[in-house]
């Protein structure tokens, strides 16, 4: 079966990590900005390993120099997701490549992006919502400021925020204040844990920062009453198994990958690709490859896509509309 045209949703992706490389190389070529060391000779992203993917990544943000190249850059991601059949997607939004994390200019960025998302809504039928997401080695007193940004401006639109970056600088704790004041303003949480750090980084940050939702948490994996504990706490794992094996977390072949041990111990899993273009995937090939590799049916895609539903940061009435799409369209 073709699984590019069924209905996904899709709960971890950066907003930057979604660009694809033309649309950076075509933007860096109009301003004049010379970062012609990020791609290789066919025009995609090259990079050595993780750190220097962040470089890279980073790298590139600096041709996204207003709102209206995040308005350009917002249209070019969900055009890219509802191509591969995504119908709800929340994307990570980051104020430190938006402004520097001033509110002010912060508003003008999201007003730009959340512009171009009902645009998306109206001419293609994919819904996004936002996540604010500060960069863990920025420091927590940038995250502070993040954090700042995201309870300035949360709404029906703006519902997260959530922790990116480089794992294993500094410890969760750190970062409490942030989450704190992000969960007082009433926004939903989720921090990437477990990717590259082990069981204990997935621990920690659950008592330190309490997410409801972990980006990755596969090397939970490690620790079986961990995982026994996540799949009674009903904590929900955004995985992004193509993702994962492409940068080596945790596996770096999709037969070692855990997130069928994961689902079969009661781990409500969930499915994204993270930054698809830097990785070379799409929704289409991990959906392809879990297929080949564990023998996903349709009925398992539905019942994932059903948990990332109920687990998505939007209100109850655009959940519902969500949820006839799955069933209608399937
Ligand atoms: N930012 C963008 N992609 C990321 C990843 N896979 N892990 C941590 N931070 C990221
Ligand atoms: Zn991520």
């Amino acid at each position: 079966m073709s699984w590019q045209s069924f209905p996904k949703v899709e709960l971890h992706l950066h907003l930057e990590g979604g660009a694809p490389a033309p649309f950076i190389a075509g933007l860096a070529a109009e301003k004049h900005i010379d970062i012609a060391g990020i791609f290789d000779e066919r025009g995609g992203y090259v990079y050595r390993d993780f750190y220097h993917f962040l470089k890279v990544y980073e790298a590139a943000c600096t041709v996204l120099t207003g709102p209206e190249e995040f308005y350009r850059l917002t249209l070019a991601v969900l055009e890219e997701s509802a191509k591969h059949g995504v119908v709800y997607s929340e994307c990570f939004l980051s104020p430190d490549f938006c402004g520097g994390r001033d509110v002010a200019a912060w508003r003008d960025y999201l007003a730009a992006i959340k512009a171009a998302a009902d645009q998306a809504e109206r001419r293609m039928g994919i819904t996004l919502r936002g996540i604010v997401t500060c960069i863990r080695h920025f420091g927590p007193d940038k995250a502070r400021e993040t954090a700042l940004c995201a309870a300035e401006t949360m709404g029906d639109f703006l519902t997260g925020f959530g922790m990116a970056g480089a794992e294993l600088v500094g410890k969760p704790g750190d970062f409490a204040w942030s989450f704190d004041m992000a969960r007082e303003a009433g926004l939903r949480l989720t921090c990437h844990a477990g990717e590259w750090g082990g069981p204990e980084m997935v621990a920690d940050t659950l008592r330190d920062l309490r997410p409801e939702r972990i980006g990755h948490g596969v090397n939970a994996i490690r620790d079986l009453a961990l995982v026994d504990r996540l799949a009674e706490q009903g904590t929900v794992l955004e995985v992004c198994p193509g993702s994962n094996v492409f940068l080596g977390a945790a596996t770096r072949t999709w037969k070692g990958h855990p997130i069928e041990r994961l689902r079969e111990r009661g781990v409500k899993v969930t499915v994204s690709t993270d930054d698809p273009p830097f990785f070379g995937i799409t929704m289409t090939s991990d959906y392809e490859n879990l297929e080949r590799t564990f023998g996903w049916d349709e009925e398992v895609f539905a019942s994932v896509n059903k948990v990332a539903l109920d687990a998505a940061f939007c209100d109850g009435a655009t959940k519902e509309r969500i949820a006839k799409r799955l069933e209608a369209t399937r």
